[in-house]
């Protein structure tokens, strides 16, 4: 057990009680237990004590010469505001122990009282000051330098991209942002839009990925009365909605060629025409794009056009995957927890210390949406003692709930070789299993390897039968 606000690597507890035989008991058992224990004979001398010295706990008798037990508890709460303080009573005296509750302590036990009770809500006092303590530096941090509007994350990449952003915001300048499935690229669009003068005029979304050519091509500069069937009126393209504002053409590897063109002499005329139409209409409009497939690549395979690549690319920003920023996994897991907390009105959420070990040792194929999921799902199914267990999290895992299938490969140069191959025979090999109902040999068979190296395999990738139906 690591020492909670101290150098010592003991938890230290404080007692404060005026009967020798008390103060006896408590300090040999305790100190059996590996707690460093001090006594104190009144109040007034525990006060004194806690001045010199942080706690991580201490027990106070309730009746005692002098200051009492809640005008003590009252008083270490002033030194020291988290500090969990048990008050120790005899029996008659329930209601006063209820009352101390209510100023400030944190338990109260009753004499007699068994060894083991008294050490059980030590650990548990100890314990939930250290989860609050690590919450509200959390907290702390993600108000202050660990974010840039919604996006979260203190690791270093992302600490360039806040600078990458703040820096380029205010411009007109194109942006291309460059990122795998559900590492945030429409939250920096939208924070690049909100740190720019044009922050007060729209921001307009185009998924181009979704909508055949000349969809897209009317959609985006809009068309005149009659320029194609069903054009029964003139209508506006996105780009005169964004007029002033901000334009933001999501998946832009996916665009047509035809479309490509006319989306570069928007980029070079600032100026384009309605579909159909002869008037040249002038473009005030700045231009995000975002792609999770290599553009550079697409270039390579004549897939995109390269003048119109480079006019993207005149700023990149490119965001991480999440298993290249582990050290972010806690700090979003609370974003998201506090996040769905308020959405479902439960205050009452902690993330256990094994459920945050389960989250940051997944590789999140899906990313920061996929450990959003993770966390919405957990928050709703949380226990009525509102802890967030490991096995909650791992069911979410093992179930595969998020669907990969519909996410492209990442692009080259995003992860090693070495790892591509590895989900991809992990995949294989989960598939293989399910086609063979799970029998080994079978699969073995299917797989054309011998049964002791798919099972040696098996091991070898952690696949279990809870992987089932995951591909
Ligand atoms: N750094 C972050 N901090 C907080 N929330 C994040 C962060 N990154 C992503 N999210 C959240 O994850 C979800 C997915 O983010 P977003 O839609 O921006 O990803 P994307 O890169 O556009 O994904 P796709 O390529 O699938 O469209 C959103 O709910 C977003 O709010
Ligand atoms: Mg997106």
């Amino acid at each position: 057990m690591g020492g909670g606000g101290h150098l010592s690597s003991k938890q230290a507890i404080l007692v404060i009680d005026d009967e020798p035989i008390m103060q006896e008991i408590l300090a040999d058992f305790l100190g059996e237990e590996g707690y460093e224990v001090d006594i104190a004979s009144s109040g007034e001398e525990g006060v004194e004590i806690a001045r010199t010295k942080p706690y991580d706990c201490a027990i106070v008798d309730l009746m005692m010469p002098g200051i009492d037990g809640i005008q003590t508890t009252q008083a270490l709460k002033e030194l020291d505001a988290t500090l969990p303080v048990i008050m120790i009573t005899a029996f008659a005296s329930v209601e006063s122990a209820v009352e101390a509750m209510k100023r400030g302590a944190h338990e109260y036990i009753t004499k007699p009282f068994k060894n083991d009770e008294v050490l059980l809500v030590v650990q548990n006092a100890i314990k939930q000051r250290e989860l609050e303590i690590e919450v509200r530096s959390l907290r702390r941090a993600l108000r202050d330098k660990y974010r840039f509007e919604n996006i979260v994350g203190k690791n270093r990449k992302m600490q360039e991209v806040y600078a990458l952003i703040a820096q380029a915001a205010p411009s007109r300048s194109t942006i291309l942002i460059q990122g795998e499935s559900g590492t945030g690229k429409e939250l920096v669009a939208k924070a690049i839009h909100a740190n720019s003068p044009r922050t007060d005029k729209a921001f307009v979304t185009v998924n181009s990925g979704a909508m055949p050519a000349d969809l897209l091509e009317s959609t985006l500069f809009g068309h005149v009365k009659g320029a194609f069937t069903g054009a029964v009126a003139s209508k506006k393209g996105l780009f005169e909605v964004a007029h002033g504002g901000t334009i933001f053409l999501d998946e832009i590897g996916t665009v047509a060629p035809e479309v490509q063109a006319k989306l570069l002499r928007v980029l070079q005329e600032r100026e384009f025409m309605r579909v159909g139409g002869v008037e040249t209409i002038k473009a005030d409009v700045r231009i995000i794009a975002a792609t999770n497939v290599n553009l550079r690549q697409l270039v390579a395979e004549k897939l995109f056009r390269d003048d119109l690549y480079y006019r993207l690319n005149v700023i990149t920003v490119n965001l991480p995957p999440l298993r290249e920023r582990p050290d972010d996994i806690p700090l979003l897991a609370h974003h998201f927890i506090d996040k769905y907390t308020r959405e479902n009105e439960r205050n009452d959420i902690t993330l256990s210390q094994e459920a945050l070990d389960v989250l940051r040792s997944f590789h999140w194929p899906g990313n920061v949406r996929e450990l959003e999921n993770a966390i919405e799902r957990a928050v709703v199914l949380a226990p009525p003692d509102g802890l967030i267990r490991a096995e909650l999290v791992q069911e979410y895992i093992d179930s595969g709930s998020f669907d990969h299938s519909q996410m492209p490969s990442p692009p080259i140069g995003s992860v090693s070789l070495k790892e591509m191959v590895w989900e991809f025979q992990k995949n294989l090999i989960i598939r293989a299993l399910d086609q063979a109902d799970w029998v080994q040999k079978d699969a073995a068979a299917l797989l054309n390897v011998k049964p002791t190296t798919l099972n040696e395999m098996i091991k070898r990738y952690g696949i279990r039968d809870a992987q089932r139906e995951q591909v």
